[in-house]
């Protein structure tokens, strides 16, 4: 890449990355997310699809409104979803839309059931609508890494002369082998003679886990756009995840030379925040921001780092934002010490926000000594008013011990009455499980449960994130607290909210 053609870094975390299965984000924490997207300095945020559904295009609209880079929004080749997108993003100040077309054999004739000519067609009428709304448009050929190479030159020229100032070339089931992928874009450069006029895009699904490696040698062979998702969430195994391929163009700037506005410092914090909003744990070994990224085991890695960092550490944890989680706030600590330390974090709650979190806190405060942002968060992100509460906790009793079976007696207030019900089960949890969907009726099966610590030590609060099926979908529901069955209930509760809230 030339020097001063600063990378475009083009997130769709909140479109393709929602596109993993069990996420489902609603309006307040997509801007949320959008937010700290905005303040990790990406400069494209695909918010979201929205022709494909009312919570989709208000999604994308908030979104529009709350952040100043590009907000995109995505389009099939059809012109009232164009009109649908234009709508959601014109108040945006500075809109795109994304606009995609299948050109691969397979994809045409199975899907589309069109042929070339007719794809051809409807690409760049689309592209020329779409740019009659709005400057800035991007056109993708879905599965751009399986389609004949000729047919792809072709409809790369005509809609760059239809006004596409963006050409994005997914590897849409994450097909290409690194140096094949190379020599795909290096093809698209020299073979589209008006290739000049609009910036290469490249969108790398990872399911043989080359999305890094394969969006890298793209960078190398004249993209200059990447689209790339939070912690790599996205469609079965995910995209291409951004906190990689940015720590390697930074990390490797002495072979790569390819600026890019990315503040690396709010990465760890970023990749948290989506982790915990989606409800897809990042893994230990995860590159980056995985738990073990930067830790040692080894007595020779250890004495070796001690000696000198660089033995073993390609990058700082602090290069990402990977710093001790220190104490912050304790007992005595006011509303105002409170809420200037929550805006430190990045987070924005309204007035009723913030006192519940702030109850909450002072909560917390009595039963453990050190408070830290790693507390906070989990107590901020644990805010059930997200979610329309259909169904809310009052109280819940419990009998358990290894030699009974555990009984669970529990009450929920809906619609301003209370129902309380008993049910016995294989373990506490379980219990209580029965004994809501006693109150609740209908089959609510479990599909996942994951418990963990926020942070170390005995008192530490305990995080739980459940996924359930219910209408032919996965909903995920999380729940915090000092107490880890509290914790299960309000996680389950959540999840139901979250499925009712959906049939709305
Ligand atoms: O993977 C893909 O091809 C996509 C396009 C819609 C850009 O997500
Ligand atoms: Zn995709």
């Amino acid at each position: 890449m030339e020097k001063n053609n600063r990378l475009i870094v083009f997130d769709t975390t909140l479109r393709d990355g929602e596109q993993t299965p069990g996420v489902n984000l609603n309006l307040q924490e997509k801007i949320e997310i959008a937010k700290q997207l905005e303040a990790l300095g990406v400069d494209v945020i695909e918010a979201g699809f929205p022709a494909s559904s009312n919570g989709d295009f208000e999604a994308v609209q908030g979104v529009a409104q709350s952040v100043s880079c590009s907000v995109a929004a995505l389009c099939r080749c059809v012109i009232s979803d164009i009109e649908r997108g234009w709508e959601a993003v014109k108040n945006s100040k500075k809109p795109r839309i994304h606009v995609f077309i299948a050109t691969s054999e397979i994809h045409m004739k199975y899907k589309l059931k069109m042929k070339q000519d007719d794809v051809f067609k409807q690409a760049v009428d689309c592209v020329r609508f779409a740019k009659s709304l709005c400057d800035d448009v991007e056109f993708s050929c879905e599965d751009a890494s399986r389609s004949e190479p000729e047919f792809l030159y072709k409809i790369l020229t005509a809609v760059i002369d239809a006004g596409a100032s963006t050409v994005n070339i997914p590897d849409t089931v994450g097909y290409k082998i690194t140096n094949e992928f190379g020599e795909f874009i290096a093809g698209i450069k020299r073979n589209v003679p008006n290739i000049e006029k609009a910036v290469i895009s490249v969108h790398c699904h990872n399911d043989l886990g080359l999305a890094v490696a394969n969006t890298i040698v793209a960078l190398q062979n004249g993209a200059r756009q990447i689209e790339t998702t939070i912690n790599g969430i996205g469609e079965r195994a995910g995209n291409c995840s951004m906190e990689e391929v940015i720590m390697a163009i930074t990390t490797r700037k002495d072979i790569l030379h390819i600026p890019h506005n990315i503040d690396t410092t709010a990465i760890y914090r970023t990749a948290k925040r989506v982790s915990k909003l989606t409800g897809v744990p990042i893994p230990i070994c995860k590159p980056i921001v995985g738990d073990n990224a930067f830790a040692h085991e080894s007595g020779v890695h250890q004495h070796g780092v001690l000696a000198n960092p660089l033995t073993y550490e390609i990058m700082t944890p602090e290069s990402v934002g990977k710093t001790e989680s220190t104490l912050v706030l304790g007992k005595l600590s006011g509303r105002h010490a409170f809420a200037a330390h929550i805006k430190t974090l990045n987070y924005e709650l309204d007035k009723n926000g913030l006192e519940s979190a702030f109850l909450r806190f002072k909560d917390l405060a009595d039963k453990k000594k050190k408070i830290t942002d790693d507390d906070i968060e989990a107590l901020i992100s644990n805010r059930t008013q997200d979610v329309r509460e259909t169904y809310r906790l009052e109280s819940f009793q419990l009998q358990t011990g290894n030699k009974i079976k555990s009984l669970a007696g529990i009450t929920l207030s809906y619609k301003d009455n209370e129902y309380t019900e008993t049910a016995v089960g294989d373990g506490p949890v379980n219990a209580a499980y029965n004994a809501i969907t006693k109150i609740i009726g209908g089959e609510w099966p479990l599909s996942a449960y994951e418990i963990k610590a926020v942070t170390e030590g005995r008192d530490a609060l305990g995080e739980v994130t459940v996924r359930i099926k219910k209408y032919d979908r996965i909903f995920v529901g999380k729940g915090v607290s000092h107490d880890v069955i509290a914790a299960s209930i309000l996680a389950y509760i959540n999840a139901v909210n979250r499925a009712e809230e959906s049939q709305r």
